[in-house]
């Protein structure tokens, strides 16, 4: 989704530092990007379709300046060009607008500019109404106050840094969507970020825009000065500076040629990360789950499909009462949240905006809010009750893997620890890890690969599983249909006879999930329905069976064998992909951090 870069400098030549910034924000997704830098006291604007060139000299930017924005922007409102490209210039050129999230009421706000101000737009966009009723307000108002007035008129999920010529300063305001400033400490430049590692190579000391907050940065007397404020009562705060853990080196590529597969082997060790958890916060978690009269597993996406996973889980360890629902959903079902329901949301980002908006709601409702995220100080992390970290680094691809599996990880701990069984969780996972480390070598990678070639041109692919193995079947749906293209659905095998069956036709290639549990001979049975109808039949097991017509051994891992079936099949889709000619790493029309709804 839309990425924010911008800096100050002592340096007078920042662009090379605004397109590196940009650069390490692709992985968010885009489909455009820009920069404004001001230069002689005047804004320069750059805006293109496409991809960012790797070199800054092929961008035919001839500017330079100590003070400048920078914007990657994955379309919402207006078609993909250069106008609804980022920054926006307010009508009087004095200021130059990036913006992340999106203004629910900006239709009406557009019009009242028009009607009274006789304000010119030239995009299409919500953010150039930002950047219009700024240069308005600043007509009458002093910044902080202009900001205020201004921030009480948005509606919606966002965040902005606004670049002002006349005063020479970056003009910051959250609500919703991330912004992160980065302050090394020599105090010669700061960046401004939606994610850290757009600018973690120069400082992992970092401060944390909070919602309902504003900033003015500037360069004085050869130093940064940055002043932050409450946008409700414009009095000053303190922000912390918080160091983050967060490695340069894991935010590039090395030596693999894409993230997707660098974070597929990073499951060589993602397992035994998760598995260190803080025992105190798990404790906390089990006393409020005893406490609970339900618990309620919610996120978007695979993030949803690790929520159902965990939520069975439970149901085969605990006796609780444990439901799973898409993030977005949970508003529809407002009447059984109250005070004795406890809500967990997962999320790698933790900046998706419909699970931050079911924890808004669900803390709304009396609900005790907990969180599983990759992200320490994400805005989930910080508004949740209790949060626990998978700490799987940082996750480039769209494509979620190893994000995935330390997910369905903690799921595993949460709910061994709920059973009081926590060491015997603790010992399986232990095992998962080691499992994984074994499965990942280049010989079970080529066998897969050598697969993918005969699955490559296939139009359609199923996959079924049973009991837990049915989020799993869901999720490798969307793995095969984010980066392979096919298409690619997931059933519970039981489900079959009452329709997908019909699908069927000679050939038709369906992953079969067997793992060796009490849902095996049913799942073969599936298995044999469809073979007998012509399909093509690719068992996920431990173990060998006649009705496979090609087997991808797995591990025996027990309880855990949900982690470790995904594997093989996240190797599939990536090899697939890579066959395609697609970019496994940047599918088409899909953002990392989906930080809109
Ligand atoms: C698919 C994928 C998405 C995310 C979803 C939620 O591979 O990654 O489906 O799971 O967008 O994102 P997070 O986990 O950041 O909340």
């Amino acid at each position: 989704m839309c990425g924010i870069f911008s800096t100050i400098s002592l340096d007078t030549n920042v662009k090379n530092l605004v397109v590196e910034g940009l650069k390490k924000l692709e992985y968010r997704g885009y489909d455009s990007f820009g920069i404004s830098l001001i230069q002689n006291n005047k804004i320069k604007n750059f805006k293109s379709t496409g991809e960012i060139p790797s070199d800054p000299s092929k961008i035919e930017f001839e500017a330079s300046g100590s003070i400048a924005i920078g914007h990657t922007r994955w379309a919402t409102h207006g078609g993909v060009n250069t106008a609804n490209a980022h920054p926006h210039l307010s009508q009087n050129q004095q200021y130059a607008i990036v913006h992340n999230g999106i203004i629910e009421n900006y239709t009406k706000l557009k019009q009242e500019l028009i009607q009274e101000h006789n304000y010119q737009f030239h995009s299409e966009t919500d953010t150039e109404v930002i950047v219009a009723y700024f240069q308005i307000l600043k007509e009458n108002l002093a910044t902080k106050q202009a900001l205020q007035t201004l921030c009480k008129k948005l509606q919606g999920r966002y965040s902005f840094i606004i670049l002002d010529n006349n005063t020479q300063e970056l003009i910051l305001a959250r609500q919703g969507s991330p912004l992160i400033i980065g302050v090394p400490k020599d105090e010669t430049s700061i960046f401004i970020a939606s994610d850290v590692p757009a600018f973690v190579k120069y400082t992992q000391n970092v401060i944390y825009l909070d919602d309902n907050q504003g900033a003015i940065l500037k360069l004085a007397d050869q130093k940064i000065q940055s002043h932050y404020f409450d946008l409700d009562t414009l009095t000053e705060i303190q922000k912390r500076i918080i160091k983050v853990e967060i490695n340069p080196e894991e935010t590039e590529l090395g030596e693999h040629p894409h993230f997707m597969i660098k974070e597929i082997w990073e499951q060589k060790d993602s397992i035994r990360k998760a598995l260190e958890q803080d025992l105190s916060t798990l404790k906390q978690f089990v006393e409020k789950f005893n406490e609970a009269e339900k618990i309620i597993f919610i996120g978007c996406g695979t993030a949803h499909k690790v929520a159902i996973c965990t939520q069975y889980l439970f149901a085969k360890l605990t006796k609780k009462i444990t439901l799973h629902e898409i993030s977005s959903e949970l508003k529809h079902q407002k009447n059984i949240l109250y005070s004795k329901t406890i809500v967990v949301a997962i999320s790698q980002s933790g900046e998706t905006a419909e699970t931050l908006e079911a924890i808004e709601l669900a803390k709304k409702h009396g609900c005790f809010t907990t969180c599983i995220t990759n992200v320490r100080e994400s805005s989930l992390d910080r508004n949740c009750d209790l949060s626990l970290f998978i700490k799987a680094g940082t996750e480039k691809a769209v494509a979620s893997t190893k994000a995935t599996t330390g997910q369905m990880a903690i799921g595993s701990l949460l709910a061994f620890a709920c059973a009081d069984r926590l060491n015997e969780g603790k010992f399986l996972l232990s095992n998962t890890g080691a499992l994984i480390n074994d499965m990942l070598n280049p010989r079970y990678e080529d066998k897969i690969s050598q697969l993918a070639k005969e699955l490559r041109y296939a139009q359609n692919m199923y996959i079924i599983g049973k009991g837990a193995n049915y989020p799993i079947a869901l999720e490798s749906a969307i793995k095969l249909q984010e980066v392979t293209y096919i298409h690619a659905e997931g059933f519970a095998g039981g489900e079959l006879k009452h329709g997908p069956l019909a699908l069927i036709t000679k050939q038709t290639p369906v992953l079969v999930i067997a793992s060796n549990d009490d849902c095996f001979q049913e799942i073969i049975s599936n298995a044999i329905e469809i073979k007998s109808r012509g399909g093509y039949i690719i068992g996920i097991s431990p173990v060998n069976n006649e009705a496979f017509d090609y087997w991808l051994k797995v591990p025996e891992a027990g309880l855990d064998s949900p982690i470790i079936n995904l594997i093989p099949i996240q190797i599939l889709a990536y090899h697939i992909s890579v066959l395609k000619d697609n970019n496994p790493d940047k599918p088409r029309n899909l953002a990392k951090s989906v930080t809109v709804k």
